[in-house]
């Protein structure tokens, strides 16, 4: 980015990944795809499911070591475990619907049950948060669709 890289955080939420018994295959793909566009990966966290342990790392990060993005992914569908959305609401100071937006809009061209992901963007402090869905395809899938506009975004959060 000619600047200071922008610095980001990588958040998996699955119950079974937590739990050592499913690899995080997700967490990594957006953290490889984040660095190949210059990012600094400042953290990489695997949460279960549920509402408390994703808000109170959310407003650690954010409050605390102020990355410019923190992508989720994960726990954005209909199972009763699935409240990232909620979690990520629970902590937003601006919403910034039209990456969420976005995401879905591009999702549905290449699947209909993107409209079953619920996942938000939210804006806290400097810091903006996206949810993405739990699969690789989805999240590289997202990514194409609006990484590439993100820098324009971050720099005026700054
Ligand atoms: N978006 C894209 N781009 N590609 C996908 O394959 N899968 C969908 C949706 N969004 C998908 C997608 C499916 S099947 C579900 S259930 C929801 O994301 C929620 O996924 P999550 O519960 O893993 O967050």
């Amino acid at each position: 980015f000619g600047g200071r890289p922008y610095r980001a955080a990588v958040i998996t939420l699955s119950d079974q990944g937590a739990a050592g018994r499913r690899e995080d295959r997700s967490g990594p793909a957006i953290a490889a795809r984040l660095e190949a566009s210059g990012y600094e990966i400042i953290e990489r966290l695997l949460l279960p499911d549920g509402l408390e342990p994703l808000r109170g790392q959310l407003i650690r990060l954010c409050d605390q070591r102020q990355p410019d993005l923190i992508l989720t992914t994960g726990g954005t569908g209909f199972s009763p475990r699935d409240v990232t959305p909620e979690a990520t609401l629970a902590v937003a100071e601006r919403q910034a619907p039209g990456i969420a937006e976005a995401i879905r809009a591009h999702s549905l061209s290449i699947t209909p049950r993107a409209m079953l992901s619920r996942g938000v963007s939210v804006l806290r402090g400097g810091t903006l948060i996206v949810n993405l869905p739990g699969s690789v395809k989805a999240v590289e899938e997202s990514l194409d669709c609006f990484l590439e506009v993100l820098p324009h975004g971050l720099e005026v959060l700054r």
